[in-house]
């Protein structure tokens, strides 16, 4: 039987990291041999889910396209790295409760972080109200209640973000050795974070 698959979701604003964390991540595994795929939000938004806009509705349907595709690579054993805003709470419960072997990692930064960083100025333009829907100024974000790992780009270098994401993966694929499941996994989550991830 071939290795276990899992989806490691990655969720947070526009700018705190996902898509960074997720192409690091995905290398460290391709090296130790995993058959990886990244479903990244933006690329998504120009093939899968063309056509779709930013109305919670158009995003919820965004949401379960992505996890719709993520269960059926996991289910043939691939580790999906999925990064998307993935603003909605209940939708990404949904496709956690729906993939067998599912981290959820959110990628934490102030707004007041991101508005420096800022690289398209994207952010400058919502806070100016010149921009609607914009995920964390014009429109909601629901902070996750339990993810498995937090990572917080505002104090974390990429190493080390991409080194707890790296870990948490690490226990689960060695966890899932064996009959292809971890169990418990969604019942039993790891504490709450630290004082270090204060920011949840
Ligand atoms: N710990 C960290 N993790 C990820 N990105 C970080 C971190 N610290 C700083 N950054 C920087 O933040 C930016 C994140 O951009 P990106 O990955 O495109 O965000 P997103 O995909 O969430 O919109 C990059 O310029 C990256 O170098
Ligand atoms: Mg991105």
């Amino acid at each position: 039987m071939s290795a276990p698959g899992l989806t490691i979701w990655l969720t947070g604003l526009s700018g705190a990291g996902k898509s960074t964390i997720a192409t690091h991540v995905a290398g460290h595994l391709v090296q130790k041999g995993h058959r990886v795929e990244v479903l990244d939000g933006d690329v998504v938004r120009q093939n899968l889910s063309a056509g779709l806009g930013y109305s919670k509705a158009d995003r919820d349907t965004n949401i379960r396209r992505i996890g719709f595709v993520a269960d059926l690579l996991t289910r043939h054993g691939v580790v999906v790295l999925v990064a998307a805003i993935s603003p909605y709470r209940e939708v990404r419960d949904e496709v956690r409760h729906k993939i067998e072997r599912f981290v959820e990692v959110y990628v934490s930064c102030p707004v007041d972080v991101l508005a420096e960083r800022d690289p398209k100025g994207l952010y400058r333009r919502a806070l100016a109200g010149e921009l609607d829907h914009f995920t964390g100024v014009s429109d909601p974000y629901e902070v996750p209640d339990a993810p498995e790992v937090v990572v917080d780009s505002s104090v974390e270098s990429v190493d080390e973000s991409v080194a707890r994401v790296l870990q948490a993966v690490e226990r689960l694929l060695t966890a899932g050795r064996g009959n292809g499941r971890a169990p418990g996994l969604t019942q039993s989550r790891p504490a709450a974070p630290g004082p270090s991830s204060s920011a949840i």
